[in-house]
């Protein structure tokens, strides 16, 4: 638990309210959080889910581990702590575009449970949803983009996430996309057709 360290602070409560924005949006205020091995396809399919529902009419906003590394984030690495301090700050900052009302997507590997749990515990019931992009190491091995595996093997970068660094599975996620054996269309079409199911968004 990260301790409050401001005392004779006080919370400002405005008049409208998060249903307010979420009427005048027409959409519900929620987190889809993307967690996964690096190169599971997270920022590939959050991207491509916003901008299918971006064409339906509806505000997203997507925060990437790379992309939120170069500023807000760029004091952290990769140690347990810092990756820790990482959804910390990440799981704040969701909860505030979702009171904004947008729907917010997170792409960050998220390795351990307890933190990923620690932004759930932010949210109100079914305003956090767990979205497991599953890939078989070896495939992401395979497809390594950056080129980090081939360096964390080689041993050029330390505590490299599932090659010396831990990732831990969800055991209970909302969704399981698995980018091995779907296609990018199909994995969007999937996570559409959850949010029209639980009504987060209108059916087209
Ligand atoms: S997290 O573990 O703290 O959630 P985050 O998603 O922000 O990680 O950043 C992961 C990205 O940073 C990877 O996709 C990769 O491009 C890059 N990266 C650099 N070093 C590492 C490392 N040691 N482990 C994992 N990813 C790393």
């Amino acid at each position: 638990m990260t301790i409050q360290k401001a005392t004779n602070i006080y919370w400002h409560k405005g008049a409208i309210t998060k249903q307010d924005r979420e009427r005048l949006l027409q959409q519900n205020g929620i987190v889809l959080w993307f967690t996964g091995l690096s190169g599971s396809g997270k920022s590939t399919l959050a991207l491509a889910v916003e901008e299918k529902l971006f064409e339906r009419g509806h505000l997203c906003m997507v925060l990437d581990g790379d992309n939120i590394r170069h500023g807000l984030n760029k004091n952290l690495g990769f140690s347990p702590e810092d990756r820790e301090e990482n959804i910390r700050r990440i799981g704040e900052v969701s909860k505030l575009f979702s009171d904004a009302g947008l729907i917010t997507m997170t792409a960050f590997i998220s390795p351990y449970r307890k933190d990923r749990d620690q932004t759930r515990g932010l949210l109100k019931d079914g305003e956090f949803v767990e979205i497991f992009v599953k890939v078989p190491l070896d495939i992401a091995e395979e497809r390594d983009p950056k080129g980090l595996y081939k360096k964390a093997r080689a041993g050029e970068i330390q505590e490299f996430t599932g090659i010396s660094a831990p990732y831990e599975e969800p055991l209970n996620p909302e969704l399981v996309i698995d980018t091995g054996k779907m296609n990018l269309a199909e994995s969007v079409r999937t996570v559409v057709h959850f949010l029209e199911e639980r009504e987060i968004i209108k059916k087209a």
